[in-house]
């Protein structure tokens, strides 16, 4: 067929024409029924953030054919209520989620849904590659404790900030406060005409700019960032020393951080280089000129506001049960000095996969503006190792070991979850290797991951049992 014959339009504009939501359109695609397009009318197996197209003859067809009981939405083995389609994105991301992208989370409802099934209150859960702390934040929503654990500092100090209990009103004095300073810095930065600049001659403003440069020796954050952004920031981290929640600033300003780089709006996730300051593009998100942000203020502003109303929402509906963040390697961590021979009722994890994300480069900024000590050669499947049979005989090895290690912890009929997107089918060697047994499998469609582009797949869930 012709580019013109299949009248190819985004997920949004299909739906519009059909009369259907988008996640329909992504649910489509997901079971193939009808197939992927990039703008320039080629067929694909994986779409660009923004570029996927689908053919409005192709969709026509397809709902035609449902209409006269000739096809079908759904392939016999998925599991539709794990889909979640309906959830919105504000629920996705409700209260202390969004507090800090990251990429690979999954979403909230999923672990909520598995521990209401098979899990009971005062029960105490494991996820050994716990990420950004999503199953702890829901395990604690359930009255359930939990144990987390992962190999970078990042990963464990935005959960420590999540699950955090806070005094609600000297939090919100405190960043109220950082910020109202930063702004002030910012307008005699900026030579602003409503400040005073008297009482800051630009002698005084000099010495402070030199000196908060001297502070900076990453070579990233000059490359990646206009000067006014990195002297915000500088400036920023600097007074993080003077308050008591300063976990939770730092999370805060590297949030801030993170969207102020000198990158398209439409790539926050995984930019390859910076673009030279004041450099217009043509942006995907926007659909129009833009130019890449040189401060990081209006962030800070945002940011603010924001996070104060995610912990306060979550601080609402939070339980006593205990917490427990641990950093380490899975596969030798000692679990004896945390549990004071308590034993485990379950793990829910979702580790990492092979090849596909490297989750301590995902947060480099941070890393390079609090000088974070990184363990990349400890991570498991790193994106940089490949998806080679080598890199796949690896990843079976390390999760095995992993596994391995944490077994003598569970209880004897403790329920294992493992959520994987498992491509080269790896799992049913992990668990005859960890000497587990694969009870049932749950698949389901994913067709909306936050900051993981527009390509929409299949995850399985695995049931293992000891
Ligand atoms: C898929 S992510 C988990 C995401 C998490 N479910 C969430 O919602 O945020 C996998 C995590 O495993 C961690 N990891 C990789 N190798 C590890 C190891 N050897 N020991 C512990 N954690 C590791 C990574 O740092 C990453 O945060």
């Amino acid at each position: 067929m012709k580019n013109s014959e299949l009248r190819l339009v985004s997920l949004e504009e299909a739906a519009r024409i059909v009369g259907k939501k988008p996640h329909n359109i992504r649910d489509y695609i997901q079971r193939g029924r009808i197939s992927k397009y990039d703008t320039n009318g080629k067929k694909i197996q994986k779409a660009r953030n923004g570029e996927l197209r689908v053919s409005i003859a192709e969709l026509e067809s397809f709902l035609d054919l449902v209409k006269k009981g000739l096809e079908k939405h759904h392939h016999s083995g998925l599991d539709i209520g794990l889909g979640f389609h309906d959830i919105s994105e504000t629920e996705r991301t409700k209260h202390v989620h969004r507090l800090h992208p990251y990429l690979g989370k999954f979403i909230p409802q999923l672990v909520e849904w598995f521990l209401k099934s098979f899990f009971r209150e005062n029960d105490l859960i494991l996820d050994p590659f716990m990420g950004s702390g999503t199953t702890l934040v829901q395990s604690n929503e359930l009255g359930i404790n939990s144990i987390g654990i992962d190999i970078s500092e990042f990963n464990c100090l935005i959960s420590r900030v999540k699950t955090q209990k806070y005094d609600i009103e000297k939090v919100t004095k405190e960043i109220n406060d950082i910020e109202s300073r930063i702004t002030k810095f910012s307008k005699y930065l900026t030579r602003s005409e409503d400040v005073d600049l008297s009482l800051f001659p630009e002698e005084k403003m000099r010495d402070l700019e030199k000196s908060l440069l001297n502070e900076c020796n990453s070579e990233y954050l000059r490359k990646w960032f206009a000067r006014r952004t990195l002297l915000e920031m500088l400036y920023y981290k600097r007074l993080i020393r003077e308050y008591h929640f300063r976990d939770l600033l730092k999370v805060l300003l590297s949030r801030s951080i993170r969207s102020s780089r000198l990158i398209p709006h439409y790539d926050l996730a995984t930019p390859k280089s910076p673009l030279p300051p004041g450099k217009e593009y043509w942006c995907r998100k926007h659909n129009r000129m833009c130019k890449p942000i040189e401060e990081c203020l209006v962030k800070i502003h945002t940011y603010s506001i924001d996070t104060i109303r995610r912990i306060r929402e979550f601080d609402r509906l939070r339980t006593d049960k205990e917490i427990t963040i641990i950093q380490d390697d899975s596969r030798q961590v000692d679990l004896e000095m945390y549990l004071h021979g308590r034993k485990i009722d379950g793990i829910f994890t979702s580790p990492p996969y092979v090849g596909q994300i490297d989750y301590h480069e995902q947060h480099i900024y941070a890393y390079e503006l609090f000088g974070l000590k990184r363990n990349d050669s400890l991570e498991i499947g790193q994106k940089k190792k490949g998806k080679s049979k080598s890199a796949q005989e690896d990843y079976i090895r390390n999760i095995s070991e992993s596994l391995i290690n944490l077994r003598k912890y569970l209880k004897e009929d403790s329920k294992i979850f493992i959520v994987a997107n498992d491509r080269y089918r790896l799992y049913q060697e992990i668990a005859k290797r960890s000497n587990l047994r694969i009870e049932r499998e749950f698949h389901r469609a994913v067709t909306k991951r936050t900051e993981q582009g527009d390509n929409p797949y299949e995850e399985t869930i695995l049931f293992l049992t000891k």
